[in-house]
C-alpha cells in the first residue's frame, strides 16, 4: 500500500537530491525564500512547459505575453492593490510578533485580499482571549492594523525624478495593461485569452510549509476575455479544463477538489470564485488552495480606463500616489480605450474576464507530494517519485552494466544519441541496482542498461520505474520505443 506522505519526507528528499534548497543557506538561510537545484529547475520548467502547452499552444484562442515585473505605479492604484492589498495584523505585546487576524479567528488561510479592511476589522476586533502562536501569551494583542503586502522599491537615480515602485503582487495586471496592445497587434477576436507565467512578490505576514507560501513565487495566469453574458459558461469551461490539467499530469482525483468562495470571502472585483484545492500533508484539514478561478467581470479594464485618466493628476502631485484619487469613470466608459468592438454584431463593450490563476511553486509541491512513494522491495525500502513523464526532470538514465568490455563506449553512444531528444543522465558508478534506485528517487521513468548481450545482439534492457519491469529493445528501435512512452 502506498505510504501517506509527510512534508518532512519531501523536504528531506528535495535537499538530498538537489530539487530545492533554502535560499542563502551558507548565511543561515533566508526565511521563506527557496532555490531550485539541478533536478528542481528541470521539474519546475516542465510544470511551466506543461501549463504553457495546455493553456496557450494547444488552443487557438489564447496568446502569450511576458511583462516586466516593475510597472507604472498607477497600475496598482487602478487595480486596488495600492490601497487595499493588505492583511489585518495584530502584534503580540509580549514577543512583538505580528500575526494575521484571520489566522487567529478562522481557518481561512488565504488573504482578505481586496476585502475592505474596515469591514474585516469591525468583525474581528475582539482578540482578548486569543493566544499568540509564537510565544503562547494569551490576550496580549494590540488593536488590529492593516499591513501592506506589496514590496516597495525606488526607481530612478536622481532625487528629483525618483519614484516609489512596487514589485508586482500578481502577473494579471500586466495582461490588462497590454489588452489594447494585443488587440491592435494580433488578429484575436473575443472570446480569447492572454496568458503569462512570471514571478510575483508578496510580503506575506506568515509564510509556511516549504514552497507553499513564500514571499517570492511564480504564477501562471490566464485572463480570458469574453462577452458579458457568456462569462458563466466560460467560468465552467475553465473550471473543467484546469481540474483536468492536474489529473492528466498524474494528480490523484481523490486529492483534488473544488471549493466555492462564499459571498463574504469574494474579492470585490469577483462575481464568483472557486479554488482548486489539493490535499497537502499539512495544515488544518489538509485541503489548501492550489489555484483560484475567478470571474473578474469587467472590473480591471474599467479601472485601468480610470487610471489612464489619472496620469496628469499624478504628475501634478509630484508622482505621489498617496496624494491622488483615481479619476471618476467616464459616462461613456463602454466605448473607452479599453473597450472592444464586435465587427459582426456591431456592438462595443468592455469584456468580462475569467481568470484561472495557478501557483507554479505550489503546483510543483503538489506534483512532488502526489508522486512520492515508498515501498518494500526484497526487504529494502525503495523511495520513488512516480512523476508523469512530461514532468520527470530526467527522462532516461543510461548505464553500462560494468565499466569494461566496451560497454561504457556503447552506452555513451546511446546517451549521445538520445540526449538530442530527451533530458538523459549517464551513470557508470556503483552497482547497477543502486543506480536504478537513484533514478527512482529522481523520478526517472526509464533506465537503459548495456550488458554482455548488447555486444552480441544489439539489444539493451529497458527498465520501467513504477513496475520495475524490464524488456529488451534493439538499439535501432530504442528512440521510437521511448518516444512512444515519453511523448504522452
Ligand atoms: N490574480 C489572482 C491572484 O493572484 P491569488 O489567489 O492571490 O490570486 C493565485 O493567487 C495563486 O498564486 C494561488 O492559488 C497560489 O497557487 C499562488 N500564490 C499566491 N500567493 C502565494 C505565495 N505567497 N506563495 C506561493 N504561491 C502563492
Amino acid at each position: 500500500m502506498a505510504k501517506i506522505t509527510k512534508l518532512d519526507d519531501i523536504v528531506s528528499l528535495c535537499k538530498r537530491r538537489g530539487f530545492i534548497f533554502q535560499s542563502s543557506e551558507i548565511y543561515g538561510g533566508l526565511a521563506s525564500c527557496y532555490d531550485y537545484g539541478p533536478l528542481g529547475v528541470e521539474l519546475k520548467n516542465n510544470v511551466k512547459k506543461a501549463w504553457w502547452k495546455n493553456v496557450v499552444q494547444m488552443r487557438d484562442d489564447v496568446v502569450g505575453l511576458d511583462c516586466s515585473i516593475l510597472m507604472h505605479p498607477l497600475v496598482w492604484k487602478a487595480s486596488g492593490h495600492a490601497d487595499k492589498f493588505a492583511d489585518l495584523v495584530a502584534e503580540c505585546k509580549k514577543c512583538n510578533t505580528r500575526t494575521r487576524v484571520d489566522h487567529l479567528t478562522s481557518r481561512n488561510e488565504e488573504h482578505t485580499e481586496h476585502i475592505a479592511l474596515d469591514a474585516a476589522m469591525a468583525k474581528t476586533t475582539d482578540l482578548s482571549n486569543k493566544v499568540c502562536p509564537n510565544c503562547g501569551a494569551a490576550g496580549q494583542f494590540t488593536e488590529p492594523m492593516p499591513f501592506r503586502l506589496m514590496f516597495e522599491t525606488q526607481m530612478g537615480a536622481n532625487i528629483d525624478d525618483s519614484m516609489t515602485m512596487f514589485l508586482r503582487p500578481e502577473t494579471a495586471q500586466g495582461i490588462f495593461a497590454n489588452f489594447r496592445n494585443v488587440l491592435d497587434s494580433t488578429r484575436v477576436k473575443i472570446p480569447f485569452g492572454i496568458a503569462q507565467i512570471g514571478k510575483s512578490f508578496r510580503n506575506e505576514v506568515t509564510t509556511k510549509a516549504f514552497i507553499f507560501r513564500t514571499r517570492e513565487f511564480e504564477q501562471a495566469e490566464l485572463e480570458f476575455f469574453c462577452e458579458p453574458g457568456t462569462d458563466e459558461q466560460w467560468f465552467e469551461h475553465w473550471k473543467e479544463q484546469r481540474f483536468n490539467w492536474y489529473t492528466d499530469l498524474g494528480i490523484k482525483k481523490e486529492n483534488l477538489r473544488f471549493r466555492e468562495h462564499d459571498r463574504e470571502e469574494l474579492a470585490h472585483y469577483a462575481k464568483s470564485c472557486v479554488d482548486v484545492e489539493y490535499r497537502f500533508p499539512f495544515g488544518s484539514g489538509d485541503w489548501q488552495e492550489l489555484e483560484g478561478i475567478a470571474n473578474r467581470t469587467d472590473f480591471d479594464l474599467r479601472q485601468h480606463q480610470r487610471g489612464m485618466r489619472t496620469v496628469t493628476k499624478w504628475f501634478e502631485n509630484n508622482r505621489d500616489l498617496s496624494k491622488i484619487e483615481l479619476a471618476e469613470e467616464a459616462e461613456d466608459y463602454q466605448s473607452g480605450p479599453l473597450s472592444y468592438f464586435d465587427d459582426e454584431k456591431k456592438t462595443r463593450y468592455i469584456p468580462y474576464v475569467i481568470e484561472p490563476s495557478a501557483g507554479i511553486d505550489r503546483s510543483t509541491l503538489a506534483f512532488l507530494v502526489d508522486a512520492y512513494d515508498e515501498e518494500e522491495v526484497r526487504g529494502e525500502t525503495r523511495n520513488l517519485l512516480r512523476f508523469h513523464p512530461a514532468l520527470a526532470p530526467i527522462k532516461v538514465g543510461i548505464f553500462p552494466l560494468v565499466k569494461k568490455e566496451g560497454m561504457p563506449e556503447v552506452a555513451i553512444n546511446i546517451y549521445n544519441d538520445l540526449k538530442k531528444y530527451f533530458n538523459c543522465f549517464y551513470d557508470e558508478k556503483g552497482a547497477v541496482g543502486r543506480r536504478y534506485r537513484r533514478q527512482d528517487e529522481a523520478g526517472t521513468p526509464f533506465c537503459i542498461t548495456v550488458d554482455g548481450q548488447t555486444l552480441q545482439d544489439q539489444t539493451v534492457t529497458v527498465r520501467e520505474r513504477d513496475s520495475m519491469d524490464q524488456i529488451r529493445v534493439s538499439t535501432g528501435q530504442l528512440l521510437n520505443h521511448l518516444r512512444e512512452k515519453l511523448e504522452v
